[in-house]
């Protein structure tokens, strides 16, 4: 879930950095393309410019990973990339950006696509301090271990005096608490100014961003810093990091949904994605994943071990132990969805039920329907895929296979381990299997025979 999109008094713009290598993940695919709560980090940076009301939204990227520019692209439009090569620094970065912002009046705010937990209400308070008339703010924290950090140097009133990197940092400094997040936000004209006179005459040779602060306020500028917790502001650099910050959004997800009135049991065990909805009322219980595009309303029960996505689940329907739910499940209200039940792209109808080992694929199931176990709609001839169609109220036998292109009418029942191929018309009993025959008595001389051999043999 993201903040509500504000609106804000001078126009707004963000320049996103994702130049850099990312090579701590040791992955085939960009860090900033990896899924945090089923939405890539770059997605994750997108959605709080967003949030932030950035009407332009530039994203810089290194000439090593051209998917990311693509995925940027994607989403944003052809000219929301530009190209860092090589990477020289955080303030060459944001100067990459320098030309596709060149006719824009307004506010630019500095972040990283590294950052998911850093949302649009995190970065905030960075706003107030532009709103409050500086021309230059940063987004700080209180590092519980401030090494590896640029140091805020503080005057009182949050002034900002400079940013210090820790390769430039003496001992004092180094004893510094408050840190640079990373996130700066200021006036267009006044950054790419700044960013002109920077200089790469450090301890790394690069461009760094956090130089502008300095030279603003040797200008006389009026340079801030807004406060967010560190928690907000942590980057992912490995693969543990990205699983820590996935847990600290999972957490922060179940709590806010248990403050809507949502009941689980176990939450820890509950795995959301980042468009989960769920209403009050609903009830998940332990070891459920969400994967993206679930709505759930009030009523609704999702047993233990149930897994869905892309699916609507209705009022008071109940929905496992156990049960699969594929993307265009759209389960009515009161309806059962069983134990080692999947359901793809199939509307079932109010309080209808499937409460056994079934496959539902592609069609419908009326109202008061019942779908008895095993039963399986064949969808899927190794080339093409069509829809089985089940009427309101019918009843299919167990272990039924209803061969798409099928209709079951409604009030029509189907016998147990039939075949259906044909539709069935509206209050029908169709039946697809052999006849039973039977032959009295003959298990019990087979039985006798066999008996007679083998004691025949062990003599
Ligand atoms: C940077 C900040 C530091 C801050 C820290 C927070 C500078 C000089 N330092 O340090 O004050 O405390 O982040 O995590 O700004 N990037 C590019 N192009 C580049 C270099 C970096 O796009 O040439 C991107 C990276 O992909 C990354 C971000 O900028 O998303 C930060 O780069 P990183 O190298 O991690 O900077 P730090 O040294 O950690
Ligand atoms: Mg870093």
């Amino acid at each position: 879930m993201t903040d509500p999109v504000v609106k804000p008094i001078r126009p707004r713009a963000a320049v996103i950095l994702a130049a850099g290598q990312g090579t701590r993940m040791k992955s085939p695919t960009p860090k900033v393309l990896h899924k945090l709560a089923g939405r890539t980090l770059l997605d994750h940076a997108i959605d709080a410019a967003e949030g932030l009301g950035c009407e332009r939204i530039i994203v810089v990227v290194g000439a090593h990973s051209p998917q990311v520019g693509e995925a940027a692209r994607k989403r944003l439009g052809p000219d929301a990339t530009v190209i860092q090569d090589p990477p020289l620094g955080t303030g060459h970065a944001v100067l990459a950006a320098k030309d596709a912002l060149a006719d824009f009046e307004g506010d630019v705010v500095v972040t990283y696509a590294d950052c998911p937990l850093t949302t649009a209400g995190v970065i905030a308070p960075l706003f107030d301090q532009i709103t409050g008339g500086a021309h230059v703010a940063v987004l700080g924290f209180e590092a519980h271990n401030p090494t590896g950090y640029g140091r805020l140097i503080l005057a009182p009133g949050h002034v900002l005096l400079r940013i210090v990197e820790e390769k430039e940092a003496d001992l004092a400094t180094k004893q510094v608490k408050h840190c640079n997040s990373g996130v700066l936000a200021a006036d267009r004209a006044i950054l790419f100014d700044l960013l002109a006179n920077v200089r790469n005459d450090n301890a790394k040779g690069e461009y760094y961003l956090t130089d502008v602060v300095g030279l603003a306020h040797d200008r006389k500028l009026v340079t801030r810093a807004a406060f967010a917790p560190e928690a907000s502001v942590q980057g992912v650099n490995s693969q543990a990091e990205l699983a820590a910050a996935e847990a600290v959004w999972q957490k922060a997800r179940r709590d806010a949904l248990m403050v809507e009135g949502v009941t689980m049991p176990a939450p820890d065990t509950v795995h959301l994605s980042w468009d989960t909805k769920i209403a009050g009322g609903a009830v998940v219980e332990q070891f459920v994943v969400f994967g993206p595009g679930v709505g759930v309303e009030s009523g609704a029960v999702i047993k233990a071990f149930s897994h869905l996505e892309g699916a609507h689940v209705g009022e008071c329907a109940l929905i496992g132990p156990y049960a699969r739910l594929r993307p265009g499940a759209e389960i009515g209200p009161e309806a059962h969805i069983g134990n080692f039940v999947e359901v793809k792209k199939v509307k079932i109808g109010k309080g209808a039920k499937a409460n056994h080992l079934s496959y539902l694929g592609d069609g419908s199931v009326g109202e008061k329907a019942n779908i008895g176990a095993g039963t399986i709609f064949c969808n899927y001839d190794g080339f093409e895929k069509f829809e089985t169609h089940v009427g309101k109220g019918a009843f299919i036998g167990s272990n039924s296979a209803l061969v798409a292109p099928v209709r079951v009418g409604d009030g029509a029942m189907t016998g147990s381990g039939s075949v259906i191929t044909k539709d069935v018309e509206d209050g029908a009993l169709a039946l697809a299997r052999p006849e039973q025959t039977i032959k009295a008595g003959w298990a019990t001389k087979f039985r006798a025979l066999k008996q007679a051999k083998k004691d025949a043999k062990t003599k």
